[in-house]
């Protein structure tokens, strides 16, 4: 069934549990490896028909339910006016890293026409491909992960910049907040626009905040894009990592999916999470690296733990790995199915 991601998005029965990876496009496969040897990440993202190619890769591949395009959460930050870089085996470079009040009024409220139109070229790319065989998600990265970026520069593994500027100019930092869930508001609409069918929030470093600061600081402006998103009538999966202390908080502000990371049992997070949402979730994803009967033996739990309820999708707590094997994603694919099907 082609529709198998959406239904279980919507909570509808399905034939067999959806399944697709976070990152399921990347330096793990030979395929992309080739079309990276001679183009940057940048290249690829900005070229319609390169983002479509390596979008497809994985579904070619691996056989999974839903397609993602092929994009990174940074891209909005360059319209915005914080022009970036990936450099090798640093991560990204933001060039001149937003600290100041005024830093943050400098920046753009952009239209996503204007200087994201080559994503939304590549959606209507990718659709037309695509169109009554794999659904296309398409995604955007929340406001504290992009700030995260924004303000560090770069990783970082303590948001001491960051929690610096929440914590002592809390004016300033909603302004960030307010422009910044704008942005993505308006990005995540205007991909809905041109064809994508699912779209998830990439709020990966959200768990680096307690309950408390995840409502005062970031939930007001999560919920901003998330209420407005679920207007459209798509699914919006609503995810982050390290959140077994957020789940409900993130729930409320919005989403009619949740990614769960693998640090928290699939039966709680149902349980605390109740029954409006569906789940999507939880393989640790070295447990692809594992041998093959540890790997699917978590497997088999995580489905127990689901126990044949509506509203699951299979996926992994984070985003594959560079070194995961190849044949351990579409074992998991199969098994996931057969082990399913009804
Ligand atoms: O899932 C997919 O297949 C779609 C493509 C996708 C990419 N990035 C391409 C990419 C998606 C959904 C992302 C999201 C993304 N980007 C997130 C949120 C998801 C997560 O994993 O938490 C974040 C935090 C980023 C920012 C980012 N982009 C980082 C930190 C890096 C460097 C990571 C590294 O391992 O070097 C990137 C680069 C990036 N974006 C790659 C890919 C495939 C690395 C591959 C390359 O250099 O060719």
């Amino acid at each position: 069934m082609w529709d198998r991601f959406l239904r279980a998005c919507r909570r509808e029965p399905v034939d067999a549990t959806p399944v697709w990876f976070m990152r399921q496009a990347g330096r793990y496969m030979a395929e992309y490896r080739a079309i990276r040897a001679n183009h940057t990440l940048l290249e690829i993202c900005k070229q319609p028909e390169l983002a479509l190619e390596v979008t497809l890769q994985p579904i070619k591949k691996l056989g999974v339910d839903a397609a993602i395009l092929f994009a990174d959460i940074l891209l909005p930050l360059e319209p915005m006016g914080a022009p970036f870089e990936f450099a090798a085996g640093e991560g990204p470079v933001i060039h001149k890293p937003v600290r100041s009040a005024a830093d943050i009024e400098a920046l753009r409220i952009c239209q996503p026409e204007e200087g994201l139109g080559y994503v939304l070229d590549a959606i209507r790319l990718i659709r037309r491909e695509l169109d009554g065989k794999t659904p296309l998600i398409g995604f955007a990265g929340a406001p504290f992960t992009l700030a995260s970026y924004l303000i560090e520069g770069g990783k970082s593994s303590h948001y001491a910049r960051t929690k610096k500027l929440m914590y002592q100019e809390p004016k300033v930092w909603h302004s960030l907040m307010h422009k910044l869930s704008e942005v993505v508001r308006l990005y995540l609409r205007a991909q809905v626009q041109a064809g994508a069918q699912c779209v998830q929030l990439f709020d990966s470093w959200v768990g680096a905040l307690s309950p408390l600061d995840y409502v005062a600081f970031i939930q007001p402006h999560v919920s901003h894009i998330l209420k407005d998103l679920e207007t459209t009538g798509v699914p919006v999966i609503h995810f982050g990592t390290d959140t077994a202390t957020l789940l409900e908080l993130q729930r409320d502000a919005g989403g009619t999916v949740i990614g769960v990371d693998w640090r928290t049992p699939l039966d709680q997070a149902i349980q605390r999470l109740g029954d409006g949402v569906a789940v999507q979730g939880n393989l640790d994803p070295l447990l692809l690296d594992a041998p093959r009967e540890l790997l699917s033996a978590r497997v088999d739990d995580i489905l127990t733990r689901v126990g044949g309820r509506n509203g699951h999708v299979f996926n992994l707590g984070h985003g594959i790995l560079p070194e995961t094997p190849v044949d351990a994603c579409k074992f998991v694919v199969d098994y996931v199915h057969e082990r399913t099907a009804r």
